[in-house]
Formats: C-alpha cells, sequence, structure tokens
C-alpha cells in the first residue's frame, strides 16, 4: 500500500473516533434552522456498510447542540464544531449556503465527502474564528480561493486531495500569502494539489506536519524546512522536479522528528551520516532519491525506527551488520539498488517485510530467516544467492503473505517432505528460475494467488490437484519456460493472467477459464485449428498464440472481442483468409499475423480498428493492391506487409493527411510496380519531423499504485516505450522504377532507408543528404546513374551504405563517414573512382581500419538503437510481445550484415535480460 493511501486511512480512522457526544445545551434557534437547511443541500447515500450519514439523524424534534457532529459552546450555546468527516455527503457548497452562517465556527471537517468537484467558495475565508479546516478527499476542484489565507487562526489546514484527479489548484501567489497569514498553522496538508512552485522560506516555527507531496513543486528545498523546531512529520515526496542536500549537521533542535519521506525528490548524495542524528524518526522514506554511496553505520542510532525505504537509489557496499536488528524495525526496503556481500543473521523479530530484490548479494540465505515469526514479506529476487534451500526454511513463517526467490542461483529442494506444509497465509510465491523440477511441494500452499514458476525444469503434464487446489484463489500464474507437454484445460475460475510460453506443448489450444484478460502461449509446439471457443473468453486483452505450429483459419468471431488490444499469432501455419469482422470501436492496437499461409486481400474492416498502432501481415500469401485506406488510422506506426503477393502501382492518395503517425513502413519483397507516388512522401507527417522529447521514458514507480500495477504490467507502457524509437522505410525488392522522389528528403526521421532491388532510374536526388539522422542507406541493385551527390557526405550519423550494382560514375565524395565505408559499398557500378574504389580523385585517406570492429562501434554509438534495445527489452522483460513482434521485425529484415548483426546482439541481450529481468516485477 502506498504511502499515502495508509496515511489516508490512518486519518480516516481518527476522523471517526471524534464524534465524542457534546454537553446538553440549550441550541439556538438560527443556527439550528441553518444545520437543517444545509442538511437538505446533500443527498447521503450510504456508500458503504460501514457507514453512515449522520445527517441522517439530525432531527429537529432534539436539540442541535446534542446532534452527531455538532459542538456548542458550553456558554454561548453557539455551534463551534461542525465535523461532517466521511458522512456520505453528496452535493454543493456554493456562497449562500447556510454553512456560512455558522460563523463561530472554530473546527470544520468536512474531509472524505463527495462535493462532484465543485469549487471551494470563497465564504470560507470569513469564518474567522476557524482553527481547523479539513476539506481533504472530497472531490472540490478549481482554484483554491485566496481567502482561505484571511483565516489568520488556523491552526490546521488540510485541503490534500488524490493527485491523479489533478484538479485542484494554488497559485504561488496564494501559496506564499497562505504560508505568510497564517502565523499560527501547526498542520499544514496540501497533497496532491497543483501548486507548481518553488519552496518560498516562509514558514511558521509551530508547524509540526507539513506534507506537500505531489505538488509539482520544484528547485530546491531550503534547508531551513529540515530546521524547523517543531517539526514532527515532513512529507515532500513525488516532486520529481524538486532536490534538496542533507543537513550536514543537527536537523532539528527539538527531535520530535519521525516522519520523514522524501521519496522522488533528487539528492544526487551520499545518504548523509547526519541522518543518524534524527534519533526520534519512525518512519523514512527517501526511494528513488538518486542517493548514492553506502549506508552510513549512523543509521543504526535510529533505534525508533519502523519503516526504513531506500529502494530505487545507486546504494552500494554491503548492508551494515546490525540493521536487521534495530528493535523496532517492521519494514526494510532497500531493493533496486546496488548492495553486494552476504546477508548477516536476522535478529529482530519485529520485522515483517524485507525487501531486498534487485541488489548484487550473494552467499547463503540465512538460516534465521525462520525465526522471524512476524515476517509477511521477503523478497530477495533478482540477487546473486547461491546454495540449496530447503523449503522448511519457511514453514514456521505463520504470516507469511509473499515470497520471492526468483532469479538467483539458488535450488529449492524439499528434502523434509512429510510434515512440510506452507504457512496458510502465503498468497503470493515467485520462483522463478529456481530449479524446481516438480509441482508436489505446492500441495499445502492452498490460497495461492499469484504463482510465478517461470525458467525452470517442470516437465510433462500439470497434475491435476493444481486446478482444484487453485480453482478459486489463482489469478496470475506464470508457468512459461519450463518443459510442460501438455495442458488439457485450465479450470481456475478467477484467473486473470496465464503464461505458458516457452514450452513444449503439443496437441490443440487448451482454452483458459472466460475471466482471462492476458493469455501468453507463444512458443510452444502447438497444432491443430484454433477453437472457436476461444471467441467466448470476453474479456481478453492480449491473446499471444506466436510461434507455434496453429493451422486452420483464424476464427472470424474474434473481431468480437471487444476489449481486445493485442492479437499476436505470428509464425504459425494460418491459412485461409483474414477475420473481415473488425467491428467499430475495437480496441485492436497491435495485430501480428507475420508468417503465416494466409491469402487473399486485407480486409477494409481493419479501417474500424482506430486505436491499430502495429499492423504486421508480413510473410504470407496475401493478394491485394496497396491498401492506402490504412493511412485513415489515426494511430497506425508500424506497416509490414513485406514478403506477400502485393502487386500494381502505389497511386497518389486522394486523401489527406494519411499515414499521420507512420514510422515505421515494409513493403519489400512484393510486386509492386510503376513510379513511386510523390504525393505519399507530402504526408507521413511522423517521419517529416525529429522530435527530441520522444525518447524512451524512464519509468517513474512512484507514480503508480496498487491500481495501477496491472496496467504496468499490461500494455499501455510498453508500447509506448517502443513504437518512439525506430523511423524505417524498406521498400526493397520489389519492381519500382523511374526517379526515386526527391522528397524522400524531407522525412527527416529517417534512420533506415532501404529501396535497393528494384527498377529505380535517373540520379540520386542530392535532398537524401536532409535526413541528418539516417543511419543506414541501401541504394543498391538499381538502375541508378549520375554521380554520388555531395550532400551525402554530410551526413554524420551514416553507418551502412550501399551504392553498389548500379550506374554510378565519378569521383565517391570525402567525409568523416564516408571514408569508413568499403569497397562492397560500390562495388558493380560503371564508373565510380576515388577510394576505396580506385586511386583518380584526389588526396589520400586515412589507413585502413578493421571494418568489422568499426561497424560494432557505430552499433554500439548509436542512441538509437540504444533506445531500442532498451525499448525491445522492457517489452521482454514485463511480459509482453510487442517487444517481439519489434525483434522480429527486425529479425527477418535480413539483407545486411548490418542488421543481422544487430539481429545476433539482440539474441544474446534477450539472453542475459532472462538472468536479470527486472520489469513486470511488482509487490505491494
Ligand atoms: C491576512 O489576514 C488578514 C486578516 O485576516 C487579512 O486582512 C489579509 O488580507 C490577509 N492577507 C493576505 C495576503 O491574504
Ligand atoms: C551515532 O552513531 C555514531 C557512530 O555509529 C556515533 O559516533 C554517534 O555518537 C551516534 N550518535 C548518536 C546521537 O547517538
Ligand atoms: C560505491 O559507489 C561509489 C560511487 O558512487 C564508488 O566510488 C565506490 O567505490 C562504490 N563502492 C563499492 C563498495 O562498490
Ligand atoms: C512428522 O510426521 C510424522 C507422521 O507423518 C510424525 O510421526 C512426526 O512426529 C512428525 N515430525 C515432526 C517433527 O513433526
Ligand atoms: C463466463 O462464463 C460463465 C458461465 O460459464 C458466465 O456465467 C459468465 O457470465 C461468463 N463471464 C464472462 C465475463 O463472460
Ligand atoms: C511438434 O509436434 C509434432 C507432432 O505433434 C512433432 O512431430 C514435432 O517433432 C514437434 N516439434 C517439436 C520441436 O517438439
Ligand atoms: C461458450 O460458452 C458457453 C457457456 O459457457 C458454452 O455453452 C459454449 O459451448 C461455448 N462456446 C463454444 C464455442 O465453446
Amino acid at each position: 500500500m502506498g504511502y499515502r493511501q495508509f496515511s489516508f486511512l490512518l486519518f480516516l480512522c481518527f476522523c471517526q473516533l471524534s464524534f465524542f457526544s457534546s454537553i446538553p445545551h440549550p441550541c439556538r434557534k438560527d443556527e439550528s434552522i441553518s444545520l437543517l437547511k444545509l442538511k437538505k443541500t446533500f443527498t447521503y447515500p450510504s456508500f458503504d456498510q460501514h457507514s453512515f450519514s449522520i445527517l441522517s439523524l439530525w432531527n429537529i424534534s432534539r436539540d442541535c447542540c446534542s446532534w452527531d457532529g455538532v459542538v456548542c459552546d458550553d456558554i454561548t450555546g453557539h455551534v463551534i464544531e461542525l465535523d461532517l468527516c466521511r458522512s456520505g455527503l453528496v452535493g454543493t457548497i456554493d456562497s449562500n449556503s447556510s454553512l456560512f452562517q455558522l460563523s463561530h465556527l472554530q473546527r470544520l471537517d468536512l474531509s472524505s465527502n463527495n462535493f462532484s468537484n465543485s469549487h471551494i467558495s470563497p465564504e470560507f475565508g470569513k469564518f474567522s474564528s476557524l482553527k481547523h479546516l479539513d476539506l481533504s478527499y472530497s472531490y472540490f476542484s478549481g482554484q483554491i480561493p485566496s481567502e482561505i489565507s484571511h483565516l489568520s487562526k488556523l491552526h490546521s489546514l488540510r485541503l490534500s486531495t488524490f493527485f491523479y484527479s489533478k484538479k485542484l489548484r494554488l497559485t504561488t501567489h496564494d501559496f506564499k500569502s497562505l504560508l505568510q497569514n497564517l502565523t499560527q498553522l501547526r498542520e499544514l496538508d496540501l497533497s496532491g494539489i497543483n501548486i507548481s512552485s518553488i519552496i518560498p522560506l516562509i514558514f511558521s516555527s509551530h508547524l509540526t506536519t507539513l506534507s506537500l507531496s505531489e505538488t509539482g513543486l520544484y528547485g530546491i528545498i531550503p534547508e531551513s524546512i529540515f530546521h524547523l523546531p517543531n517539526l514532527e512529520t515532513l512529507d515532500l515526496s513525488f516532486n520529481y522536479q524538486l532536490s534538496g542536500y542533507f543537513p550536514k549537521t543537527k536537523w532539528n533542535s527539538s527531535a520530535y522528528l519521525s516522519v520523514l519521506h522524501l521519496s522522488g525528490v533528487n539528492f544526487s548524495d551520499n545518504l548523509h551520516e547526519s541522518l543518524g542524528y534524527i534519533t526520534s524518526l519512525y518512519s523514512l522514506y527517501l526511494t528513488d532519491c538518486s542517493l548514492r554511496g553506502s549506508i552510513p553505520e549512523s543509521l543504526l542510532n535510529l533505534t525508533r525506527i519502523e519503516d526504513l525505504y531506500l529502494s530505487r537509489n545507486s546504494l552500494n557496499g554491503t548492508i551494515p551488520s546490525g540493521i536487521f536488528s534495530l528493535p523496532s524495525l517492521n519494514t526494510i526496503d532497500l531493493s533496486n539498488n546496488h548492495f553486494s556481500g552476504q546477508l548477516e543473521d536476522f535478529k529482530s523479530n519485529s520485522l515483517k517485510e524485507i525487501l531486498l530484490d534487485d541488489n548484487q548479494l550473494q552467499g547463503h540465505l540465512p538460516n534465521s530467516i525462520q525465526n522471524l515469526v512476524n515476517l509477511m514479506n521477503l523478497d530477495l529476487s533478482f540477487n546473486n544467492f547461491s546454495g540449496n534451500v530447503d523449503i522448511s526454511l519457511f514453514s514456521n513463517l505463520k504470516h507469511l503473505f509473499l515470497l520471492s526467490l526468483s532469479y538467483n542461483n539458488i535450488s529449492l529442494i524439499n528434502e523434509k517432505k512429510v510434515n512440510f506444509t506452507w504457512p496458510e497465509s502465503l498468497q503470493r510465491l515467485q520462483l522463478a528460475a529456481c530449479e524446481v523440477k516438480e509441482l508436489e511441494f505446492l500441495r499445502s500452499a492452498k490460497k495461492l494467488y499469484d504463482l510465478d514458476l517461470s525458467n525452470n525444469k517442470i516437465e510433462g503434464r500439470i497434475p491435476d490437484w493444481t486446478w482444484s487446489t487453485w480453482n478459486f484463489s489463482m489469478r496470475y500464474l506464470n508457468i512459461s519456460h519450463n518443459m510442460l507437454m501438455s495442458v488439457d484445460s485450465i479450470p481456475l475460475q478467477s484467473l486473470y493472467t496465464i503464461d505458458l510460453r516457452s514450452n513444449l506443448l503439443q496437441g490443440s489450444l487448451p482454452i483458459p477459464p472466460n475471466s482471462t484478460t492476458y493469455f501468453f502461449i507463444s512458443h510452444n509446439n502447438l497444432t491443430e485449428e484454433i477453437p472457436s471457443s476461444i471467441c467466448n473468453l470476453t474479456s481478453l486483452v492480449i491473446l499471444d498464440l506466436a510461434k507455434n505450429n496453429l493451422k486452420g483459419a483464424i476464427p472470424q468471431c474474434l473481431g468480437n472481442i471487444s476489449g481486445l488490444q493485442v492479437l499476436d499469432m505470428h509464425n504459425n501455419k494460418l491459412s485461409g483468409t483474414l477475420p473481415t469482422i473488425f467491428s467499430n470501436g475495437s480496441s485492436l492496437r497491435s495485430l501480428n499475423l507475420h508468417g503465416n499461409k494466409l491469402e487473399g486481400k486485407i480486409p477494409q474492416s481493419l479501417a474500424n480498428c482506430k486505436e491499430l498502432q502495429i499492423l504486421d501481415l508480413g510473410d504470407n500469401h496475401l493478394n491485394d493492391t496497396f491498401p492506402m485506406w490504412l493511412g485513415t488510422l489515426p494511430k497506425l506506426q508500424v506497416l509490414s506487409l513485406r514478403s506477400n503477393g502485393l502487386h500494381g502501382s502505389i497511386r497518389t492518395p486522394t486523401i489527406e493527411n494519411i499515414f499521420p503517425n507512420l514510422r515505421m513502413l515494409d513493403l519489400s519483397s512484393n510486386a509492386f510496380t510503376e513510379n513511386l507516388p510523390t504525393g505519399l512522401f507530402q504526408h507521413l507527417k511522423a517521419m517529416r519531423a525529429i522530435d527530441p522529447s520522444k525518447k524512451a521514458p524512464t519509468p517513474r514507480y512512484g507514480y503508480y499504485q496498487d491500481s495501477i500495477v496491472v496496467v504496468t504490467k499490461g500494455l499501455e507502457l510498453v508500447v509506448e516505450r517502443i513504437l518512439f524509437l525506430y523511423t524505417t522505410i524498406d521498400l526493397s525488392n520489389n519492381k519500382f522504377k523511374g526517379h526515386i522522389p526527391s522528397g524522400i528528403g524531407d522525412l527527416i526521421a529517417l534512420r533506415v532507408l532501404n529501396i535497393s532491388h528494384n527498377g529505380f532510374q535517373g540520379h540520386i536526388p542530392s535532398s537524401l543528404g536532409n535526413l541528418s539522422v539516417v543511419e543506414s542507406l541501401d541504394l543498391s541493385f538499381n538502375q541508378l546513374s549520375g554521380e554520388i551527390p555531395q550532400q551525402l557526405a554530410s551526413i554524420t550519423s551514416l553507418a551502412v551504405l550501399k551504392l553498389s550494382h548500379n550506374h554510378l560514375e565519378g569521383c565517391i565524395p570525402k567525409g568523416p563517414q564516408f571514408d569508413t565505408f568499403e569497397k562492397n559499398s560500390y562495388e558493380g557500378n560503371d564508373g565510380l573512382r576515388g577510394l576505396p574504389v580506385s586511386k583518380g580523385c584526389g588526396s589520400s585517406r586515412m589507413p585502413e581500419t578493421d571494418n568489422t570492429t568499426h561497424m560494432l562501434d557505430e552499433v554500439s554509438k548509436s542512441t538509437f538503437l540504444s533506445e531500442f534495445w532498451n525499448g525491445i527489452l522492457m517489452g521482454y522483460g514485463s511480459g509482453l510481445i510487442i517487444g517481439f513482434s519489434i525483434a522480429y521485425f527486425m529479425l527477418s529484415s535480413r539483407n545486411s550484415n548490418w542488421l543481422s548483426r544487430i539481429a545476433e546482439e539482440l539474441e544474446y541481450r534477450i539472453v542475459m535480460r532472462r538472468r536479470k529481468k527486472k520489469q513486470g516485477h511488482h509487490r505491494r
């Protein structure tokens, strides 16, 4: 659970407790009427069984001072407190509201209701006696009125909101005057409000709680904040534009500071030993703070610490002995760092959560794990732990909920078979790459909902007891990369994701239950036809059947699964025609049918798939003309029709703005004829501009909360990360003729252009020199004549140039890149002169270098490629095929050395990656 949610819950409980009943006192009639009027402005549907609206009990027949949530002053009888926290109110509070007639209010709590995105009325600024105002989590929106800063007696102001609603705003000016005017403030919580300001240097010295999480603050944290004398809680987390320095000496003099939450703030610094002075601390959150260096010994002074989060930094060295013995420690999260060395024994019984995944820890797992009787979550995955681990190590851990040992060098063994049982509490078990050979040891784990047994040595058949044991609980099941031979059926009622990729499954395709959303079963040896009962899986979002031997037709009814986003059946033996029923409103983003035996035409109903980003129909037997109408798909980024029987000329498009987002176009190895339409290149908007901001974004985990984790395991991120990266046109191996349209030179984002093996004539247009980021240019095997334009020599990014087998003549231009190309770039022309082909064009060149090393150099220098790798590998790591589709797309372009070298490197990196898989691996 995220910290924000956690504090929110705490706070809910708090407000429930504050319904103390008031001393009976005659209520003032006018105020009683105001309250009843107020009651009428709301509806309060009961929104869950634990809540009821106290308003429903307000009744004219009783004195209003005795109403729940109302407190009157003993002497004057004025209503001084109104506590409607979490009362299920729905409605708005406008400036005429009778609420504002309760002018003696000192405490007003309207938090956790639903004010329907209405604005906060400026009238709130008129409660001149108000000391406590709480409007948090109540669905207010818009600008926070500046009048709030008139409430100069406020001790506590809470306006925090759910960040993702991004609805409440506070201007920099109002933020300042708030801090300036509210000199009595003890507690200020503006978390989630869009402030987007620097932090001004004005804070009330009374402040005990300052929460400004996720407010878009930027700049540098003024050090004086750390020295506020009464501070107990400081939360500046998830302001990614904010940076800071740890005080080098004492923090605050009072030593009350107990919660310090600075996750997501950029420190780019060592963990300073001064943190060890804050001995009052019980929660320290420094996740994702760009911290480096080792953990200072002084941290062992924090004897009250309960929660210690230092994950996603670059901390290194050994984990100090003693940190696991801190007497109050509940949670220690050191994941995603570079810690090395062995683990010391665990001594603190208080430990509930130990997260050390993704480090370089080694050695045996300490036996003392079995004494951690309160442990709930243990994640040791992605380290270098070694040796045999007997599962009995965990049998005493009666509260164990999550155990992850994935991706180490350990072998899980079960020697004390007879008496072993898993704790009943165990629900998530991740044992990828743990040398697991059979499932028997899991019999006693009856409540599993998340089981990862991927990359193990499980053979044969999945035993029947598994299905009955896990029928109701199992949601995420990953048995990919094993040696399973058969799975007949998958009767698990609540299944959400099942991953059976890369096994040895034979026979027909097993159909999982209709709850299944992600279904991966690629890289097996399934034969037979795809049963039409697959269309009963109406919840499917991803269906990955690639690399099997499935045959027969693609069931037409697949077009009816309206939520389907990814349909990947590449490399099977599917035949017949493409399904024709893609209906309007289809969610399809990626359709990959590459490498089958599909015939006929490209169905026009694909034009209904407005979300389509990737369409790969390459390597089939399609027989059609160029589907220019696909150009109306607004999001289409990748179109491969290579290696089919497509033919005819490509006519000038008649529609405006076609293929606006296309970045990869592969029409190679077809039978297209005639001239290239000049008009086509006037569109292709995405290829006409280099957008330097389009980089593979680094994921910011802080934003993702539990509910969204599923999405990060799914499609969203991956698609976005990959597709920015690649801009290519491959028209090779056709029968195009005529001139190369000079408009190609306007597609300045192109990284790869291949028009080889056609009948192009005439000169090479000098406009190709505008392709300033092109890395591979192949014009070989055409009828091109004339000289090589001097402009090409200015392209510094060029790693591969092929002009061979044309009728070119004249001098080969000189330039930094041109000087590196070998003879075979030019051979088979009529009259090319100059190095490396011949002498006779003036000055000499650099000595010969080893071409292979050079090319590899180019490959590794290329930013495009390195981003491309990241994209692919992320795709791979998070269990998605999209990465693979594109990888495959490249692999199949084997007609240049350069690309096959890339292919080799890709395979290598995927293998490495498998050993050290990081993504798609979320906890909590
Ligand atoms: C500060 O509070 C006083 C009195 O409540 C008010 O008159 C003044 O306008 C406030 N100043 C700002 C900048 O809001
Ligand atoms: C904290 O620990 C360091 C060394 O570990 C020690 O020298 C120092 O005195 C301790 N400080 C406090 C306040 O306990
Ligand atoms: C830790 O990283 C720092 C650089 O941040 C490096 O200087 C130091 O040698 C590393 N220490 C260990 C033990 O790897
Ligand atoms: C293990 O189980 C056997 C029977 O299956 C029982 O006799 C024995 O006492 C058990 N041992 C322990 C240590 O619980
Ligand atoms: C799944 O199938 C069951 C009956 O087998 C049916 O009751 C249920 O509505 C189906 N669920 C979905 C999401 O289609
Ligand atoms: C795939 O299955 C067929 C028969 O179903 C078998 O002949 C073939 O050897 C299998 N291929 C592999 C790689 O196991
Ligand atoms: C789809 O599910 C329904 C109900 O579960 C079943 O009756 C029907 O036979 C299934 N359809 C196919 C094609 O298997």
